[in-house]
């Protein structure tokens, strides 16, 4: 598995290049695998009306469920300053834990690039006792 999530937390890396964020100069990446194999990547997308700004996490997933895609196994996100090789971790904002909670398990794996490598996590760990379809 660590030789997965380390080409994810490049594919992440490299994903940040794509961001538009001329308010923040925030950059952020991520990087999507499916259980099919394939990997979407997503980079945050800023808006003059600030609040309709898509993090990066979201743009990867709503491109993968729009591919047809429902099946995941694990996220990478690295994030940072513009001119910032990477931040020290970059952790993803409520928001996204929420919609990757609607097409993931709690054991699905959030992989956290930091200046040093990168950090395992699970969506369990990241988002305890969510709120899902079960409670509709
Ligand atoms: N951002 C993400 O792309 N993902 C997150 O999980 C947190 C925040 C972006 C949104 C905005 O463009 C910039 O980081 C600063 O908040």
């Amino acid at each position: 598995m660590e030789n997965v999530y380390s080409d994810l937390a490049f594919s992440a890396l490299a994903a940040r290049a794509a961001a538009y964020s001329p308010y923040s100069g925030v950059t952020v990446g991520a990087a999507l695998l499916c259980e099919s194999g394939k990997v979407y990547l997503g980079a945050n997308i800023e808006n003059a009306s600030y609040s309709l700004t898509t993090c990066a996490e979201r743009v990867a997933i709503f491109k993968a469920v729009s591919e047809g895609e429902r099946k995941f196994a694990a996220i990478a996100i690295a994030g940072g300053k513009v001119g910032c090789e990477v931040s020290s971790e970059f952790p993803p904002c409520g928001a996204c834990r929420q919609v990757l909670r609607e097409f993931c398990s709690p054991d699905f794996k959030v992989i956290i690039v930091g200046a040093d490598g990168y950090t395992v996590h699970t969506l369990g760990e990241l988002l305890p006792y969510s709120f899902t379809e079960s409670y509709l």
